[in-house]
């Protein structure tokens, strides 16, 4: 997958995935704020939808592909599996940055996979799959990003998210802002309290 790796020297990672329409610059300047001291590896979707990178194929706005879905996490999942190898970062220890599509696929990395994550910051995400039984994330924290206005993510599929993650043991945060999808600094901030009180 194309991709930015910058080195760290903390021995945390920190995983960009853009929204729709972007690309792996997009996430870069949330680094500075949540952890300067991180590696990054920043990541761009391979859907292509009418020109818009995206990491899984939709049939319609909201409604995901969802053999696609299954086929990209298992892409990603084994994209983070070698890159841990090829660049020496500690797998054990990656965090997700998220946004929209982005958090739509860190969550259902969440959804498949034991281990994908040590930590996942969602903004903006919705439940990704339903009807599934999901792995142990007794070790995982989880900060939601969430607008109480959000056409494209709606309020309550935040909420069952947020239970979803908890239900798999997963410590989960869910911060609300009035506003609807865009990211906001608010949010970010608040993803960065959450991240430095992290063990
Ligand atoms: C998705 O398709 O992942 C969600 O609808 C969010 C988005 O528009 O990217």
């Amino acid at each position: 997958m194309k991709h930015i790796f910058q080195e760290g020297r903390n021995g945390r990672t920190l995983l960009l995935l853009h929204g729709t329409g972007g690309n792996e610059n997009d996430l870069l300047p949330l680094t500075d704020m949540i952890d300067p001291d991180a590696n990054v590896l920043s990541v761009r979707g391979n859907v292509n939808e009418n020109g818009m990178p995206r990491f899984f194929r939709r049939i319609a706005e909201g409604v995901f592909d969802e053999e696609d879905l299954i086929k990209r996490t298992k892409e990603l999942y084994d994209f983070l599996e070698d890159k841990s190898k090829e660049y020496n970062f500690n797998r054990d220890e990656v965090y997700s940055v998220g946004y929209s599509n982005g958090a739509n696929i860190a969550g259902s990395l969440l959804y498949h996979y034991q281990d994908s994550l040590k930590g996942a910051m969602l903004f903006h995400p919705m439940v990704p799959r339903r009807g599934i039984h999901l792995p142990n994330h007794e070790d995982v924290s989880v900060f939601i990003g969430a607008g109480q206005n959000d056409p494209i993510c709606p309020a309550d599929e935040a909420e069952e998210l947020k239970s979803m993650l908890e239900n798999s043991g997963a410590t989960v945060e869910l911060f609300w802002t009035n506003l609807g999808h865009q990211l906001t600094r608010e949010e970010v901030e608040a993803a960065k309290e959450w991240y430095q009180g992290l063990s």
